[in-house]
């Protein structure tokens, strides 16, 4: 009896593996505190939708492409994004809209909670732009300035000095098509589809508030761990 049920399980185990649907190769994460959580600054329906929606929907195309082509089996998203040059339009696209928003998330907090940069990067931003007022100056400068949809990002460059710079679409400054590559510190996005149900077209007002929602802490954090990377390097 032990003999045929052992064998019944012999045959059946190839037959299941093989029903077995493969695992994606990337996940959506939920968002890490309720959607209304950033209101008023962000309404929870965009936030919803960005999430559930559009996040979702780069997360599902990114694990098509990637599962459409054997070369790119196993890679990072890291991998992806630092060869995005080479990859097929879907996958640097794709690849950029999960890292991007999964950054962009983390990058906040409800209004209140984010703290100050710390001591450290407080410094770095008074001597790379000469006070935080004028980072913030230069970011929305390159945040409306940006034609179309894309990102503004504050990074810490190549050089290991803190820079702003705007890329186009999904692209962000951690690819090899970035006009200034570097480490994001902190990015924002400026598709219409980050602020459209509470600041319709306004994408200024949008950048004016949206410092109040900014997770300072994270940022710091983001700073210190950058700095000391390159100072391993
Ligand atoms: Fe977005």
């Amino acid at each position: 009896m032990r003999y045929w049920f052992a064998c019944l399980v012999a045959l059946a185990a190839p037959v299941a593996a093989q029903e077995r649907p493969a695992v994606p190769a990337f996940t959506l994460a939920p968002l890490p505190y309720p959607a209304t959580a950033l209101e008023p600054v962000i309404d929870g329906e965009t936030m919803t939708l960005h999430h559930d929606r559009h996040h979702r929907a780069y997360v599902d195309a990114l694990n098509k492409a990637v599962a459409a082509d054997p070369a790119l089996s196993g890679r990072s998203l890291e991998q992806l994004l630092a060869q995005a040059g080479s990859a097929p339009a879907a996958v640097r696209d794709n690849a950029g809209g999960h890292w991007n928003h999964g950054f962009f998330w983390k990058t906040m907090a409800p209004a209140g909670a984010g703290g100050v940069p710390s001591p450290e990067l407080a410094r770095a931003i008074d001597a790379a732009f000469g006070s935080m007022e004028r980072m913030k100056t230069a970011f929305k400068a390159a945040g409306t300035g940006r034609f179309g949809s894309g990102w503004v990002w504050l990074i810490v460059d190549a050089d290991g000095r803190l820079a702003i710079t705007s890329t186009p679409n999904q692209d962000n400054p951690l690819m090899d098509v970035a006009a200034i590559r570097g480490t994001p510190l902190l990015g924002n996005d400026v598709w219409e589809h980050a602020y459209y149900l509470k600041h319709r077209n306004r994408r200024a007002e949008y950048l004016d508030t949206w410092w109040q929602v900014v997770d300072w802490k994270t940022v710091s954090e983001r700073f210190a761990e950058t700095m000391d990377r390159t100072a391993q390097d």
